[in-house]
């Protein structure tokens, strides 16, 4: 496999960068950070995807790049004459990540699964044995170089892949310990079989004695029970003569309990015509007496005829007394109303005749009203009459001559003093009239007063008059009434005084009144008393037949209650003997009870021991299958030891056949670089006696000496010798052919001369390697290099590729 060409878009600091790489000693120069590694790690992404890729996927992406823009790296190579391309892009921007391969321009896989099959598949690698056999990253050198050989083995290790069968041997052995304790485990909770074998006899046994008793009890049940049987039948026997005796037992107290009865019923009876015969005697003497009883009542009743119309003329009297008072207070009360009628005229006459006045002094009061009105207005004219004049003479005083007259309008001048005192007289004459007219004023208000006065005293006699004509006209409305009323009482009297008449003279007599009342109220007694006794007299025959009746029925009865006794006797029932076989019958049903009892117990016991043995056969089939269990568990772990062993075998002698291979190899390539100047550089095994495993030595002048009493430069050259023989170990186990190899910083901090001595031993590689990638940020190799590829820093901060 060698490179043919790579394009860039948008990874990293590219924005868009393409390179053909040329065959021979190759350089990529460019200052720190302008993107020299990034063009390696790009050749391993789109191989290999972000496991190749130093950052997480959404990091790949130009920074500053647009959403839509495209991350994707073109690789072009050749394998086995034929042209391979793979493709690798993110795209949007959640860096959704699409690859594809095609062979000879015919695709061949798409999408990143297939195409990471494919490159594995086609190239024998997977990712990490890509990069050991051809990225020999910045510092790798100094490392080999600088660690002790242990830690070189280890290096080595890892890079031969070797640390592969560590893990594989780190997983065998956590199965083993897994093993051990799940052995350990597995026998704690094993148990002994031979013991739950004779437990589960133990049981068995038990279980068959339980199963015997149950059987002996359940005969003796069912014999217990027919004996019950019969037993029940006997009492059943007994309870219904039982039955038979009481029931007559029952009917002959009933029977002598009413021959009881009707015994006491005649003896009563016998008592009853007793009394009624002596009674009858007595019946006699009452008839003779209850004879007089209507005489006496009659008289009675004319005496009370007598009491009620004695009552009734008394009363009638009292009547007629208090109506003779009543009319005479009457006739008395009319006489002096009558009297007061004749007041009542005079008054009404006095009324008219005040009215009268009272109207004729309303006129002349009226008549004083106008005159002071026009009394008044006159004075008020007057008045303001003599204000002008005087606030005209004040007016006039004030200016003195040189006042304008009111009507001609000039000063007044020497009229001054005629007009003021013409004023002043005019004043006065006004005066004059004003006390007359106050005078005649004064006159009119006395003149209304003593008018006002009148007419107040007529009001109050007319008002006075009016109330006492008011109260004797009530009067005359009590006259007429009792005019009517008089009459009334008049009829009344003389319908009394008729009544009295006809009651007439009364001879009552109260003595002969009561005396007949006490008689009166015995007889009745005494009648009632005759009445009831010849009412019970009529009964006597009905007794005595009845009488008759009741001592047959007894007779009757009597005979029947001897025919029960006999009966009774003939029965030959014993109650003592029934409550024996009850007694019997409940003994043997507590027996079978008791039997009950046992055998629930006996199941119960049997359901324990069938559970119990139950368990202890559950038990035996677990333990059989853990043995079973323990048994495999063995066999694994003896299994996984063998495996243990024949791993350690084989990395042994993995490590064993490629320490050789490396060591030819590296001495192979180190002869060439030194020009033979040395015999021989091997790489220590672990039986050397002088020198640790995986130590450089090199022989000079037939001696073995450590890589350690070299130059520094001979230390690098030996150094690189060695990395180049791993690639190319690595590749060749692959079985794929490769032809380039890439460098990355490899010098470190050596100096000019050392650095000239690698690359002349690089330039002597040619015919082993078509294409030698030497990456660095010095500039002095250009020289010393067949073609140079330099990255370049563009001022926007991407970068691009110039090949020359
Ligand atoms: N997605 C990205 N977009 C832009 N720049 C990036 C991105 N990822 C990494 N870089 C930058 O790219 C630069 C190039 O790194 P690289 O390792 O390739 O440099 P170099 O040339 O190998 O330098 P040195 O000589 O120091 O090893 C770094 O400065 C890094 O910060
Ligand atoms: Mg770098």
């Amino acid at each position: 496999m060698y490179l043919q060409s790579i394009q860039l878009e948008n990874y990293r600091r590219f924005k868009f960068a393409q390179a053909e790489f040329p065959d021979g000693v190759v350089g990529i120069i460019g200052n720190n950070g302008a993107g020299k590694s990034t063009l390696m790690e790009a050749i391993a992404w789109v191989l290999y995807g972000t496991e190749a890729a130093r950052t997480g996927k959404n990091e790949i992406k130009r920074l500053n790049s647009k959403p839509q823009e495209i991350c994707r790296v073109i690789l072009d190579f050749e394998l086995q004459g034929e042209n391979y391309r793979v493709v690798r892009e993110l795209k949007g921007a959640s860096s959704q990540q699409d690859s594809s391969v095609l062979i000879n321009g015919k695709v061949v896989a798409r999408g990143i699964t297939a195409v990471t099959d494919l490159i594995e598949k086609t190239l024998n690698m997977d990712y990490r044995d890509f990069i050991t056999s051809f990225y020999a990253p910045q510092k790798e050198l100094n490392v080999l170089s600088d660690y002790p050989p242990s830690k070189r083995k280890e290096i080595l290790a890892r890079m031969l892949n070797i640390e592969k069968i560590d893990s594989a041997l780190k997983g065998l052995r956590a199965d083993i310990r897994g093993t051990d304790l799940k052995l350990e485990v597995t026998e704690v909770h094993m148990k002994d079989i031979n013991e739950l074998d004779s437990k589960k006899k133990e049981l068995q046994e038990e279980l068959k004695k339980v199963f015997q008793k149950i059987d002996e009890e359940e005969k003796s049940y069912q014999a217990e029970e027919t004996n019950l049987k019969h037993i029940e039948n006997e009492l059943k026997k007994k309870k219904e003569e039982s039955e038979v005796f009481n029931k007559y037992k029952s009917e002959l107290s009933v029977k002598e309990a009413l021959s009881a009865e009707l015994a006491t019923q005649i003896t009563k009876s016998n008592n009853e015509i007793e009394t009624l015969e002596s009674q009858s005697l007595e019946l006699d003497k009452l008839e003779v007496e209850v004879k007089s009883y209507p005489q006496i009542k009659e008289g009675f009743l004319i005496y009370e005829g007598l009491k009620h119309k004695a009552e009734q003329k008394k009363t009638i009297i009292i009547q007629i007394e208090n109506l003779l008072q009543s009319i005479d207070f009457d006739k008395k009360r009319i006489e002096a109303l009558g009297k007061d009628m004749i007041v009542l005229e005079k008054k009404s006459k006095t009324l008219e005749e005040l009215k009268k006045d009272l109207v004729e002094i309303g006129q002349h009061l009226e008549k004083t009203r106008s005159e002071f009105m026009r009394v008044q207005s006159a004075y008020k004219v007057t008045l303001e009459e003599q204000n002008k004049v005087q606030s005209q003479l004040e007016g006039i005083e004030r200016l003195g001559p040189n006042s304008v007259c009111d009507r001609c309008l000039r000063p007044l001048g020497a009229d001054y003093p005629k007009i003021k005192e013409h004023l002043a007289s005019e004043i006065k004459k006004i005066g004059t009239n004003l006390d007359s007219i106050t005078g005649e004023r004064k006159r009119i208000e006395e003149k209304g007063k003593e008018l006002r006065l009148v007419k107040n005293n007529l009001e109050e006699a007319i008002e006075r008059t009016q109330k006492e004509i008011e109260q004797f006209l009530k009067g005359k409305g009590e006259q007429e009434t009792l005019k009517k009323n008089l009459l009334d009482k008049e009829k009344n009297l003389l319908f009394l005084q008729d009544n009295l008449k006809n009651i007439g003279e009364l001879s009552y007599d109260l003595t002969v009144h009561l005396e007949l009342k006490t008689n009166l109220d015995r007889l009745e007694k005494l009648k009632e008393k005759y009445i009831a006794l010849n009412q019970e007299k009529n009964k006597l025959p009905q007794l005595k037949q009845n009488l008759t009746q009741i001592e047959s029925n007894l007779k009757n009865l009597n005979i029947e209650i001897e025919t029960y006794r006999n009966k009774i006797k003939t029965l030959s029932f014993s109650e003592e003997e029934l409550k024996t076989t009850e007694k019997k019958v409940e003994e043997q049903r507590a027996k079978i009870h008791q039997l009950e009892l046992n055998l629930k117990d006996l199941n119960h016991q049997k359901g324990i021991f069938s559970l119990e043995l139950e368990k202890i056969e559950r038990d035996i089939q677990e333990t059989l299958k853990l043995k079973e269990e323990l048994k495999s568990l063995g066999e694994d772990r003896l299994y996984l030891e063998k495996l243990d062993k024949i791993l350690v075998d084989f990395k042994t002698s993995l490590i064993s056949r490629i320490r050789p291979a490396l060591s030819t190899y590296t001495n192979e390539l180190f002869l060439e670089l030194t020009d033979g100047r040395y015999e021989k550089l091997e790489l220590t095994d672990e039986n050397d006696d002088r020198y640790p495993p995986y130590e450089i030595v090199i022989y000079d002048q037939g001696e073995r000496f450590s890589i350690e009493r070299f130059s520094g430069g001979e230390k690098d050259l030996a150094n690189l010798c060695l990395r180049l023989a791993i690639s190319q170990q690595v590749s060749q186990s692959s079985g794929v052919e490769f032809s380039f190899i890439i460098l990355d910083e490899i010098f470190g901090s050596q100096d000019a001369s050392r650095k000239e001595n690698i690359l002349k031993g690089l330039a002597k590689l040619k015919n082993r390697f078509r294409q030698i990638f030497l990456i660095t940020h010095i500039d002095d190799i250009k020289d010393s290099v067949e073609n140079l590829i330099t990255v370049l820093e563009n001022e926007d901060g991407t970068s691009q590729l110039i090949l020359q």
